[in-house]
């Protein structure tokens, strides 16, 4: 069994707690979490012994014998987090984003390559089954090659906590998931962005929570993005509504489902594809084979600072870069 060391047990936490817990090659050396009633009640929720949960990071490293460590904290504490665990040589699975400055996400990458230990990064929406079926068609060439595409994702989520106090929740919390299927989907890099950031009237957000992107790829393929955080109805599924502009039709995603267009045809669904893991449980098994050996995960901190980057011009068109 893989040895594993989560920092942070709080909402996202969860969905680590359940992977891990139901994983039949991986288990929890330790935990760490500054809040002690937070670790009281997961523990008591997961069944964990209290005693393995630390207050830092530090600590836990100290005293554990670990494969790898979680880092399943807000973002602002990834740089730090993340750096400690590779300088002491464990590798990483982190939440996104990567860090919350491209000047930490470098400091990040920077001690992965110096210290040549893993660090990736958990980007879920790249592996459910919709995305993959999505990534299917496109890859299939059934369509012919993309010239453009156009996402829309539009919901209205009452998260409380730090979401709500953030200068920018929407594009730095929430697309910078839509901005890696973009990369992954397409096959291509973002080269520019430019649009608007706003923040409607009745915006329970103290940042903008509503953005309108333009993002130029590699190949002169162009993407329109239209999305909210604070919308009140018609919600999007958490995918967003995709429609991809082909050669020999439109492919689209609607409802988290796949169709394809053809001129002149009805249009055809495509079915499903079979995963046997999705989400968390696919990247803690891609973190697992990679310590064991086995390939290396597509999402490393190597790759993923690219996502990143897309963010920090998305901020720097809409006029918050700096
Ligand atoms: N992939 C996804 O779909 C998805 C969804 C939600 C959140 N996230 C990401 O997960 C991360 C955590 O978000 P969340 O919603 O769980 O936040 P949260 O505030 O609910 O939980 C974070 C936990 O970390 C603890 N913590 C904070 N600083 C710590 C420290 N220095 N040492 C130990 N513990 C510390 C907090 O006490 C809290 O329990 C963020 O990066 C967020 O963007 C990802």
């Amino acid at each position: 069994m893989v040895r594993l060391i989560q920092v942070g047990m709080g909402g996202m936490g969860n969905a680590w707690l359940r992977a891990v817990g139901g994983s039949d090659e991986a288990e929890y050396a330790g935990l760490v979490e500054i809040d002690e009633a937070i670790a009281r009640k997961q523990c008591d929720a997961y069944d964990l012994n209290p005693g393995t949960v630390y207050a830092t990071l530090s600590e836990a490293l100290g005293r554990l014998e670990a494969d790898g460590v979680l880092v399943i904290t807000p973002p602002q504490f990834h740089r730090e987090q993340s750096v400690e665990a590779l300088r002491a040589g464990v590798p990483v699975l982190s939440e996104k984003p990567l860090a919350d400055t491209m000047e930490a996400a470098a400091e990040i990458v920077t001690a992965a390559d110096e210290t040549g230990v893993l660090h990736m990064v958990a980007q879920n929406y790249r592996y459910s089954v919709p995305v993959q079926t999505l990534k299917s068609v496109l890859d299939s060439g059934a369509v012919g090659q993309v010239g453009a595409a156009t996402v829309r994702f539009f919901r209205g989520p009452h998260f409380g906590g730090f979401r709500e106090s953030m200068a920018h929740p929407l594009i730095v919390d929430m697309s910078i998931h839509h901005f890696d299927m973009m990369r992954y989907l397409l096959g291509r890099e973002v080269v520019q962005v430019r649009g608007f950031a706003f923040n409607p009237a009745w915006s329970w957000f103290d940042g903008d929570a509503s953005a309108h992107l333009s993002l130029s790829c590699e190949g002169q393929v162009q993407v329109g993005y239209h999305a909210s955080w604070c919308s009140q109805g018609a919600e999007t599924p958490w995918n967003g509504e995709w429609r991809f502009e082909c050669e020999g039709g439109v492919v689209t995603l609607e409802g988290d489902r796949v169709l394809v267009y053809r001129p002149g045809a009805e249009p055809e669904p495509v079915p499903e594809v079979a995963l046997p893991r999705t989400g968390q449980s696919y990247l803690l098994h891609e973190f697992v084979e990679a310590l064991r050996g086995g390939p290396r995960p597509a999402t490393t901190c190597q790759d993923n600072i690219r996502s990143l980057e897309i963010v920090f011009r998305a901020l720097s068109a809409v006029g918050s870069g700096d």
